[in-house]
Formats: structure tokens, C-alpha cells, sequence
């Protein structure tokens, strides 16, 4: 049956990607099924950069992952994830060890993914899938999102807020930042989400948060040198792989995020 939001979707309806190749000809898709991905109209893995084009494309309130989307790591359209899918993109893109990376998506997956049977007309399939949007609710119980984000509002979102990120890039004067930057940041963050009533941060997402600042620091921090401004923007700000970034040549493991999250905590208590 075609409902009102089944779309055409002939190469021209990916207008931003000059690179993205749709299935030949016009073929109906229905995007109210829940086992539709318009990620699977891409025939040709390309990797190029594309914001979200679709309405029903999701992000979540997680640069790390929104740049897998907008370059097809993963699926553009936010939605419909696999675990190994996800996994093999975060060791690829961010040279992250396999224990690292399952420690990240594994709590992501038994906490939001969702086990679905699909039926495609011949026979069933079973997917256990995530999609992004289900990464921004915040709320009892156990969720990774929370208040005092770098660049996210204390409410859920699915992008980032552009005055937040200018907020920062302001307050670096044109200079890199430094990881006391970073920890510098968390604390006015953390200071400022209580003055305006929210709570404080819990223990677990206190060490979330850590673990964010940490992973940042090990993936754009270069030997000996400090987070440039222009990576910051554009992979916080517009969730892109930066102009002129190369993954880190030594594979970050769960001890050096550890070890990080450790020293970013260290420079909280003293400026505090
Ligand atoms: C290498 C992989 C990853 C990197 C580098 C990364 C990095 C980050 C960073 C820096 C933030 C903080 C954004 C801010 O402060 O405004 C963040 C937020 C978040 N990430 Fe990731 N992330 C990664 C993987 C994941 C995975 C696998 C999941 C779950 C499946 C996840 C879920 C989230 C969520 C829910 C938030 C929001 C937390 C908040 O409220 O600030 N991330 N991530």
C-alpha cells in the first residue's frame, strides 16, 4: 500500500550528495514500515559528507555517532542500526579498540535498541537494531543522556546548539584548546546547569560525561599538541569528519580513555 509518506526515491532526491547513488529507476519505499531504511537505497557505500535530508532521518546528541550518519559508516538515515555495523565503524573512523568499542555500544544497545521480526513477503527476519533518536531522551531510570552537555541544551535534542559551540570557540581566543580547557569547559557547564535549577549530575553520568571529554581529547589532541578550534567546530558543530584530520595512528584502548578521564577529572578539582 502507498501512504502519504511513501517516497519516491529516484538519485535526485539526495540532492546534497553528488556521490550517493540510489537503486536504478523510481522505486516505491514506504517509510511509516518499521524495518524501512533509507539508508538501503544507497547501493554504493560513499562516504562523503551529507547532513540529514530526509524529516524522518535521526540523530542523536552524540557527535561521535551523528558523523558516522552524515558520512554512511553507518546508516544515513539514523535509524535501523546493527551492533556490528556500529561497532566497525567506531574502530575504523576513531582507530578505537574493539573493548573500547563494545563498552560504548553494548550499554547503547541493551539500553535503546529494539528486536524487531520483519517480513518481507517470502520470509521473516529478526533484527535488533538502534536508532539515534533514541540516544536524546532523558528521564528516570537508566539514560545515557544528560544535562550539562558540551554543546547540547539541558532538554533532548538531536543536534547541537550552534551558539553553544560558538560559546566555545569564542572563549579559546583563536587558540587550541587544552585539556584544562576541556575540564574547564565541564565545570562551567556542570556550575551553570545548577544554577538554573537542574540537578547535579549523578555518579554514572559524571563519568560519562568524563569518558566524552576523554575520547575527545585522545581523537583530536595530536602528540604534544591541543585540540584545534577548526576541529572542534566542525565535528561538534556540524558532526563532519574535519578538513585535515586523520584518525590517531595508535588505536585508543579502555585504559587511555581511563587514564584521560582520570586527568580531566584531576583538572576539575582544581579549578573548582
Ligand atoms: C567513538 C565513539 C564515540 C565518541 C567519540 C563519542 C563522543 C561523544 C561526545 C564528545 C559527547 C558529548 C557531546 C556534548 O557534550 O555536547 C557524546 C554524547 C553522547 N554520546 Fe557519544 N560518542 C561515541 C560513541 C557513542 C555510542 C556508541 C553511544 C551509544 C550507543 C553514544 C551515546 C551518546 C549519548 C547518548 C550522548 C549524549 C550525552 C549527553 O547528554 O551529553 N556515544 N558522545
Amino acid at each position: 500500500m502507498i501512504t502519504t509518506s511513501s517516497i519516491i526515491c529516484p538519485s535526485s532526491t539526495r540532492t546534497s550528495s553528488p556521490t550517493t547513488r540510489c537503486l536504478p529507476g523510481s522505486i516505491l519505499l514506504n517509510t511509516d514500515d518499521p524495518c524501512f531504511d533509507v539508508g538501503a537505497c544507497t547501493v554504493v557505500k560513499e562516504l562523503g559528507y551529507v547532513g540529514p535530508v530526509f524529516p524522518r532521518d535521526a540523530r542523536a546528541p552524540c557527535p561521535g555517532l551523528n558523523t558516522l550518519a552524515n558520512h554512511g559508516y553507518i546508516p544515513r538515515s539514523g535509524r535501523n542500526i546493527d551492533f556490528i555495523t556500529l561497532v566497525a565503524a567506531i574502530m575504523e573512523v576513531y582507530n578505537i579498540s574493539l573493548p573500547l568499542a563494545l563498552l560504548l555500544s553494548v550499554p547503547g544497545f541493551l539500553l535503546y535498541a529494539h528486536l524487531r521480526v520483519c517480513w518481507n513477503g517470502i520470509r521473516p527476519s529478526v533484527t535488533y537494531t538502534l536508532t539515534l533518536s533514541s540516544l536524546s531522551s532523558f528521564g528516570p531510570g537508566l539514560k545515557i543522556a544528560h544535562r550539562a552537555s558540551l554543546v547540547h541544551p539541558n532538554y533532548p535534542t538531536q543536534c547541537p546548539d550552534i551558539d553553544m559551540v560558538n560559546d566555545v570557540v569564542r572563549s579559546t581566543r583563536g587558540l587550541a584548546l587544552t585539556l584544562s580547557d576541556l575540564a574547564g569547559l565541564r565545570v562551567s557547564r556542570e556550575s551553570e546547569s545548577e544554577l538554573r535549577g537542574a540537578q547535579k549530575l549523578s555518579g554514572v553520568h559524571e563519568q560519562v560525561a568524563l569518558g566524552e571529554s576523554a575520547l575527545t581529547w585522545l581523537i583530536f589532541a595530536r602528540k604534544g599538541e591541543d585540540i584545534s578550534v577548526s576541529y572542534f567546530k566542525q565535528w561538534f558543530g556540524e558532526e563532519r569528519i574535519p578538513d585535515g584530520w586523520t584518525r590517531p595512528e595508535k588505536t585508543i584502548g579502555v585504559f587511555d580513555a581511563r587514564k584521560v578521564a582520570g586527568s580531566v577529572q584531576q583538572e576539575m578539582y582544581r579549578l573548582q
